[in-house]
């Protein structure tokens, strides 16, 4: 699913910035993976390439089958939205549109017809528990509400790869809990591979591999005991 050889990442700017320093790793289809590291490691800067945000200065980065580099701004967004939906830190959702519409926008921007987005978008806000927040405003919720809501957004896809940066973040243990159940079973239901970056190893446990970065590498490849 994501193949990536000999990646490099810098920043330009003041003084050159190195992210990733070298980064050479393959996650296959239907893996569940969490990656972890300290602040500045890297981890958005990884998750941003494998999302075709973003482009290596060198090395190469394979998305389902497809060499992002090679693609231009417009081909790299029309992949995006068949193959991936991501979960963002900073949560991105529309201030003037209600959850609802937030949650339907991906929906709309595949043509989806309005029966089956209303059907898929009731789903998707049942899935986080907000069913009764479908008419608000995101700033009229919590941090914890609107941090579900953007997964709902990125669920109600169904792409096959789910990237997600901090899902619990913000959620208290309950609710961050629920939260890696619902990941679990979508990972496990509709074989979607997820990648995860996350400070809690609380919630790198619910994946079955841990990657570790550090100063831009990798410092660990593993298999997680937890996976349930
Ligand atoms: N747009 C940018 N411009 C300049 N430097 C950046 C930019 N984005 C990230 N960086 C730098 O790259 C390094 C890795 O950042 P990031 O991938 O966000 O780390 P993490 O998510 O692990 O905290 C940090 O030193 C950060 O300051
Ligand atoms: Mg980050």
């Amino acid at each position: 699913m994501l193949r990536l050889r000999d990646v490099t990442k810098t920043y330009d700017g003041k003084s050159e910035v190195t992210a990733l320093a070298g980064i050479t790793l393959t996650i296959d289809p239907g893996e569940m993976v969490a990656i972890m590291g300290p602040s500045g490691s890297g981890k958005s800067t990884l998750l941003n390439l494998f999302g075709g945000l973003d482009v290596p200065t060198s090395g190469q980065v394979m998305v389902a089958g497809k060499d992002l580099a090679g693609e231009n701004e417009k081909e790299r967004s029309l992949f995006r939205r068949s193959k991936i939906s991501y979960i963002f830190q900073a949560y991105h959702l529309m201030p003037t549109l209600k959850v609802s519409q937030n949650v339907a926008l991906p929906l709309h921007l595949a043509g989806v017809s309005s029966t089956e987005i209303s059907r898929r978008v009731a789903q998707a806000l049942k899935d986080v528990g907000l069913e009764s927040r479908a008419n608000h405003l995101p700033d009229e919720l919590s941090g914890g509400e609107r941090q579900r809501v953007a997964i709902a957004r990125a669920l109600v896809t169904g792409a096959p790869l789910l990237l997600a940066d901090e899902p619990t973040g913000n959620l208290d243990s309950a609710r961050g809990e629920e939260i890696l159940k619902l990941l679990r079973t979508i990972h496990r239901e509709r074989g979607t591979t997820i990648v995860m970056v996350t400070h809690d190893h609380h919630a790198a446990s619910a994946c079955d591999r841990l990657i570790s970065l550090r100063d831009g590498r990798v410092e660990g490849d593993g298999a997680v005991g937890g996976g349930k």
